[in-house]
């Protein structure tokens, strides 16, 4: 092989290279950027017995600044890109026990088992927190002060972080990370089946109208304390565990889920099986 043709391959390679490392994700990356760097050094090793290995480094030293650019580019947009959205099964939106007795055993539970919910378990419990109950009003099963509508349901499984998209009833990705452990303070909460955390976005009110931060805070505490309250009666309906958590640490929870300065955690709500149903 002469040295114009190693040359070319090497730039073949660098560019086999970026589309393999923009179609795959994250956790693959260090290994391409490994392979890249031995098939560079394997190039200076041949150009150095031809004398040529100051023209070639020079090149192999451009074409890997390029590549550790696009790299960290991609690794810093990436996060959501190994979770795929999750279209989440319809809603069963009847049955369900009579709700006096539902009232009856509305309870807060911290002794969960590590058992999954099911897909319309899951399904059912988001339509219940924050669905849509008139699609021609786009208006939810909860109410909203002003129907200002700004709180997002995060859903943090074991697999990662999803928002609820009640129109479409779909999980959307947000961060391929098990962020459970960082919703409370409270050792239980790391291994609660689901964690859903109430996130205010004051961008999405009184747009303006120059309503005070307080009076949207107030509003959207009470909006949050509805949704919880359908998760409580879903709950106690389906033989669920649940409890609402204010101690969060929110500024952290915040920057580990990268919301936006006018997003705001307002309380998390973990949902799972009782472990032992005697026990509070
Ligand atoms: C706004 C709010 C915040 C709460 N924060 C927590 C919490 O961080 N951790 C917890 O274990 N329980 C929390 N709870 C649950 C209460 O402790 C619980 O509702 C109370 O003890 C009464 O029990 P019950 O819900 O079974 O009636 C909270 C409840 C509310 C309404």
């Amino acid at each position: 092989m002469s040295a114009c043709e190693r040359e070319r391959a090497s730039y073949r390679f660098c560019l086999i290279g970026f589309y393999m490392v923009l179609t795959t994700g994250p956790v693959l990356v260090i290994r391409k950027v490994i392979m890249f760097c031995v098939n560079g050094c394997f190039n200076i090793h041949y150009l150095r017995q031809e004398g040529r290995r100051n023209i070639m480094l020079r090149k192999l030293i451009k074409v890997s600044c390029v590549t550790i650019t696009v790299l960290f580019a991609f690794t810093a947009l990436a996060g959501a890109e190994d979770l795929k959205p999750i279209k989440l099964v319809a809603p069963e939106m009847t049955g369900g026990r009579p709700l006096m007795e539902v009232l009856k055993d509305r309870k807060s539970m911290r002794n969960f088992a590590k058992t999954k919910l099911s897909d319309q378990t899951l399904s059912n419990l988001l339509w219940a927190a924050w669905g849509i109950n008139r699609p021609e009003q786009n208006l939810h099963t909860a109410p909203s002060a002003s129907n200002q509508q700004e709180i997002d349901v995060y859903v943090t499984l074991e697999k990662g972080l999803y928002l609820y998209e009640p129109k479409s009833h779909e999980l959307k990705p947000v961060l391929a990370k098990d962020l459970r452990a960082a919703t409370g303070t409270q050792p239980f909460v790391k291994n609660v089946p689901v964690n859903l955390v109430y996130v205010a976005d004051h961008g999405k009110m009184y747009r303006n109208r120059g309503v005070p931060k307080e009076t949207k805070k107030f509003y959207s505490a009470a909006n949050v304390g509805y949704i919880s309250q359908n998760v409580y009666l879903f709950c106690a309906s389906e033989g669920l565990g649940t409890v609402v958590r204010g101690l969060v640490d929110r500024e952290s929870l915040a920057k580990q889920m990268k919301l936006r300065s006018e997003q705001e955690v307002v309380l998390s709500q973990s949902v799972g099986y009782p472990k032992n149903p005697a026990k509070k």
